[in-house]
């Protein structure tokens, strides 16, 4: 997963073709809709107000749009940031960001940079990633009731295939002691983002005061090891279309998987942040003001506020993206709520 992902030159991420989108494999909120990065800005907003003012720190930002719509609405609302930093794997989407927000953005553009690893500790603001921790390369595993075997890849008559070996190695005791907690049954198999903890400790210990907000569709861990999810969520799209052989078209396809929100919340209490709020994407938006960005959209023209009413609700029906994607609000220092999560309180879920 992480070569076809990321190799430079070849991974998915990594190369050239068009991945966001209606002309590529996936759509992602942003693409759909400036809605997306309207609500943000309003979350944003109050907790960059709340601490006098940040910086924000948007991690993986695809084509861009994220930063250009959530930057726009920040100018709009006289609430912009001191710097918008990018930090992005993928050199050829970052040349990409660079050039849309130049296009679109070019007043701002002196506010942006795009940085190489984890800003000094001393972060004050906001730190986001939309859909970015189901890009991380996950480990593949299966309980046979009193031992976890990973899948490893081979290439045998000039194919790839899996190969399942026994080892005790990090990720397979991390495996068996989630196996055993969850009561998985035998021949269970799923994936676990072994990598996880360590990049969550790594991004705490840079934020001094502020929020950390992840959103991706994922579940709770209870419902992640259901026993009705027996052969885990690593799914791969191409063009539109959702499959599960990771196998085909490597590095031309993206190959992701679920988030645990459970694990996300685990590891962010050890590294001693809060866990401030934990909703729906559909609440999430809602509560940050949804329907008044759709009324400021219209009335007045009636074919646009069409649009973005059938935009706003593909994020948030249930059967779209409005349940299947969290969010999840991880803070430090802030002395009030965050809007998204004033709504609906799921913690209690994780
Ligand atoms: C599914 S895309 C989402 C893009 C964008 N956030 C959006 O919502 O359209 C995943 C992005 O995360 C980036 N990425 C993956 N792992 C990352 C990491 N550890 N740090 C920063 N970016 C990462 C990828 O290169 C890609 O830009």
């Amino acid at each position: 997963m992480e070569l076809c992902l990321y190799t430079p030159g070849l991974g998915y991420y990594s190369a050239g073709q068009r991945k966001f989108g209606a002309g590529g494999d996936f759509v992602t909120a942003p693409e759909i809709t400036p809605l997306f990065g309207g609500c943000l800005a309003h979350s944003a907003c109050a907790v960059l107000e709340s601490i006098g003012g940040g910086d924000i720190l948007e991690f993986g930002a695809g084509s861009g749009q994220l930063a250009i719509d959530l930057l726009g609405e920040l100018q709009g609302s006289g609430c912009l940031p001191g710097r918008y930093l990018i930090l992005e794997r993928s050199a050829e989407l970052r040349q990409r960001q660079q050039q849309a927000l130049q296009e679109q953005l070019p007043q701002l553009l002196d506010r942006v940079s795009w940085i190489d690893g984890l800003p000094d500790a001393g972060f004050r603001g906001i730190m986001l990633a939309n859909e970015v921790l189901d890009a991380m390369a996950v480990e593949r595993f299966q309980w046979d009731g009193r031992a976890i075997s990973l899948f490893h890849v081979c290439c045998e008559d000039d194919a790839f295939q899996w190969h399942q070996q026994q080892s005790l190695d990090e990720a397979a005791t991390a495996a068996e002691s989630l196996a055993r907690r969850c009561q998985l049954p035998a021949g269970y198999i799923s994936e676990l983002n072994v990598a996880l903890p360590a990049w969550l400790r790594s991004v705490a210990a840079r934020l001094e005061q502020g929020l950390l907000l992840l959103i991706d569709y994922g579940y709770p861990r209870h419902e992640y090891y259901h026993p009705q999810h027996s052969s885990g969520t690593l799914l791969c799209h191409y063009r539109q279309r959702v499959h599960d052989d990771p196998f085909l078209w490597p590095g031309l396809q993206d190959i992701t998987a679920h988030v645990d929100f459970t694990a996300v919340a685990e590891a962010a209490l050890a590294a001693d942040l809060e866990v401030s709020g934990y909703t729906t994407q559909a609440f999430f938006l809602l509560d940050c003001g949804l329907d008044d960005l759709l009324q400021q959209g219209g009335p007045t023209d009636s074919t646009h506020y069409m649009q973005l009413a059938q935009q706003a609700k593909t994020l948030i029906l249930p059967g779209e993206m409005g349940e299947r994607f969290k969010c999840i609000g991880l803070t430090r220092g802030l002395t009030t709520a965050v809007p998204g999560f004033r709504m609906q309180d799921d913690r209690h879920r994780l």
